[in-house]
């Protein structure tokens, strides 16, 4: 049967997991836009136009707010939202943001309600809280890009450093995806020699700095939004890893229900990723510094949801995150 994957958002980052996702022939594609009418489905066709030089089958389709086309989709990538600019921080696009992603999870909720959905859009940790609250799926179907994409930018900079291929870089970044990011060395290696035994501790900590920055490093060269190119290689090699059903070890948010002595929070963890979405949380042992990291970015992600609360008691239009009366499946 043929796989459907809807793109909500389809900006710089959408429509370059477009790109990356008809190039692999993996699933019929539906690209939904939020503001521009036409622009969507003119990024679609001209898209679909590549097929006979790319040779991918697929049907690539964009629409602009018309959420009908997400129908049963197997997969839901939400990237709609605001990006940030120069001087402004993810946690800057709260209010905004959670509007938009709860007004999409509901339609996600209506319309795709089998669907595993990947959260891109800022402040993720929290705007997967959002689309978790809003769709009432089960936690192993709301899951955030981030620690994905934080790990490419550590591994990048080390192969930099050490001026050696990436491909022998495994790197391992966890917690939210903020400033308090958890980049962990000790669980980082290059071509399997670990890098605490190649580079200093100040070098490694030079190398961690501007992984946490590493978001902000690209904001302020492009000045008009944020990184897309790494973003949508992460979105695509998550949804490859589900689509393809291979179990593969990948750091994302999840919602922690007391892995890593965590309780209602999502916040980026090593994940199985399968077919069901997140198939295992996998505790790896920490030390009590790597712990501690850990907690501090897990109170930065609910000190968000919290602000989400507050806003939604002045404002209509955010709403809250009240849970759903609804009963949970809870996997793994
Ligand atoms: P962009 O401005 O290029 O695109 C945003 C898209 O959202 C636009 O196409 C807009 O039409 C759409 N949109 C807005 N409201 C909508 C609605 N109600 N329904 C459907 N679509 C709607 O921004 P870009 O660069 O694609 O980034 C998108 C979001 O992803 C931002 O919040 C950004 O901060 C975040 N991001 C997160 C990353 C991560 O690591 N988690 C990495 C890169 C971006
Ligand atoms: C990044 O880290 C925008 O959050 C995104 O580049």
């Amino acid at each position: 049967m043929r796989k459907k994957i809807a793109l909500i958002g389809s900006g710089n980052v959408g429509q370059i997991v477009a790109l990356r996702l008809a190039e692999m022939d993996l699933a019929d594609i539906v690209l939904i836009g939020g503001i521009h009418m036409g622009r969507t489905a003119g990024r679609a066709l001209d898209l679909a136009e590549a097929a006979p030089l790319e040779g991918y089958h697929k049907r690539i389709v964009g629409y602009t707010g018309e959420f009908a086309a997400i129908r049963d989709s197997d997969i839901v990538v939400i990237s709609a939202g605001i990006p940030r600019r120069p001087g402004m921080s993810r946690d800057d696009l709260l209010g905004m943001n959670t509007s938009i992603v709860r007004m999409v999870s509901e339609k996600v909720a209506e319309l795709a309600p089998n669907a595993i959905v990947i959260v891109v859009t800022n402040p993720l940790d929290a705007m997967c809280h959002v689309a978790y609250e809003a769709t009432g799926f089960p936690r192993h179907r709301i899951i955030g890009m981030a620690g994905v994409l934080d790990s490419a930018r550590f591994a990048t900079f080390i192969g930099m450093e050490l001026n050696v291929s990436v491909e022998n870089v495994s790197a391992c970044v966890l917690g939210g995806h903020g400033d308090s990011m958890v980049p962990l060395p000790r669980y980082t290696s290059v071509a399997g020699i670990p890098l605490t035994h190649l580079l200093h501790e100040e070098q490694i900590e030079a190398l961690v700095r501007r992984t946490r920055t590493g978001g902000a490093e690209i904001v302020n060269l492009l000045k008009t939004g944020s990184a897309y190119f790494a973003p949508a290689c992460a979105v695509k090699e998550m949804v490859e890893a589900i689509i393809k059903d291979k179990k593969k070890i990948l750091p994302c948010s999840a919602y922690l229900e007391g892995e890593y002595g965590i309780h209602g929070v999502f916040v980026g963890v090593p994940v199985k990723l399968g077919e069901e979405g997140i198939e295992e949380i996998l505790e790896i042992e920490l030390s009590a510094d790597e712990q501690g990291a850990l907690l501090d970015s897990a109170n930065s992600v609910k000190t968000l949801v919290d602000k989400i609360r507050k806003m939604a008691q002045g404002k209509e239009t955010i709403v809250a995150l009240g849970r759903k009366s609804k009963a949970r499946q809870v996997h793994s």
